[in-house]
């Protein structure tokens, strides 16, 4: 009975979401597009900026244990240099044999350079209403330092190649409870969950909401979320595991999602809601 039951539960919870799936308005809804309004009064005034202000503080003041600083890090275009870069990555960097995305390449040279424990930051990689951890602040800065600038992740080494096929395929990946992939709800034109309008991601006008206003400073709570929240988020609302932090498996999500970004202009750390 009790098992009957919850197949009866289950069913009622698939055709609701499938109805929702189903649904495909030709427009944003109404109260996307308030939201909209909303935000582009407020980033006049960007609270990203606060943390960006910080990033900026510890990249070029902070020092590491042995007097190391971030001027010693490379995100790809040489030592120190930031301007740009952001929209440059994920890309192959060869003294670690790896495709990184920002955020991952960020979080190494903190470790690096400035004595970070890996440790520490993996307990708490995402930020909170009572917390904004360093590297978050530092990774918007760095996004700040590409505003206006056109994505243009490289799609040349061998390795980026590979990040870019993997990323595909988990893209379409199907499993889970739902057997939901990424493209189930970005796949199409569209889709909406609720209120939300939902990007299809496989298409380069949409696949830049992988970035535009990430990082992003999320109102109800007032701190900041990165590109990686993001990708956890949605795993969870795929029903799989949550991915490990700086995983391979998001380096090639955000690969395959840049990549398809590319020739989009950037238009720095945003507001989400
Ligand atoms: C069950 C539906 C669902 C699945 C499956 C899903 N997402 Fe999402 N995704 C959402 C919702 C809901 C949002 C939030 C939209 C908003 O804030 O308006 C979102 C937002 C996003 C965004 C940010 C868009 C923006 O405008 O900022 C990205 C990028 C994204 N998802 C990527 C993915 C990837 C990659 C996967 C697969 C790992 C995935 N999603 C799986 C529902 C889903």
């Amino acid at each position: 009975m009790k098992h009957r039951l919850s197949m009866l539960m289950a069913a009622t919870v698939m055709a609701a979401a499938c109805a929702a799936y189903a649904q495909q308005p030709p427009a944003k809804s109404a109260i996307t597009e308030e939201f909209e309004k909303f935000r582009e009064v407020l980033e006049e005034d960007n609270p990203a900026e606060l943390f960006e202000a910080k990033g900026e503080d510890i990249w070029k003041h902070a020092k590491g244990p042995d007097g190391a600083t971030m001027a010693q890090c490379d995100l790809g275009l040489g030592a120190g240099v930031v301007k740009g870069a952001y929209v440059r990555m994920p890309r192959y960097f060869a003294d670690v044999d790896q495709v990184m995305d920002a955020e991952r390449r960020v979080v190494h040279c903190m470790v690096k350079y400035l004595g970070y424990k890996e440790a520490d930051i993996r307990k708490q990689p995402f930020s909170n209403d009572r917390v904004t951890p360093d590297h978050v602040s530092v990774v918007t800065w760095v996004a700040g330092q590409s505003r206006d600038m056109k994505i243009a992740a490289p799609r040349k080494h061998p390795k980026e190649i590979e990040a870019y096929n993997i990323g595909k395929e988990i893209f379409a990946y199907r499993a889970g409870a739902y057997d939901f992939s990424c493209a189930t709800c970005h796949g199409a034109d569209g889709k909406r969950i609720r209120t939300q309008d939902l990007p299809n991601l496989r298409r380069p006008e949409e696949a830049i909401r992988a970035y535009q206003g990430w990082p992003g400073y999320r109102m109800t709570g007032g701190f900041m979320l990165t590109q990686q929240w993001r990708m956890n988020d949605c795993f969870r609302q795929q029903r799989f595991p949550e991915p490990t932090y700086l995983s391979d498996s998001i380096t090639a999500l955000l690969t395959y999602m840049t990549v398809t970004a590319n020739g989009q202009v950037y238009k720095g750390p945003g507001i989400k809601r």
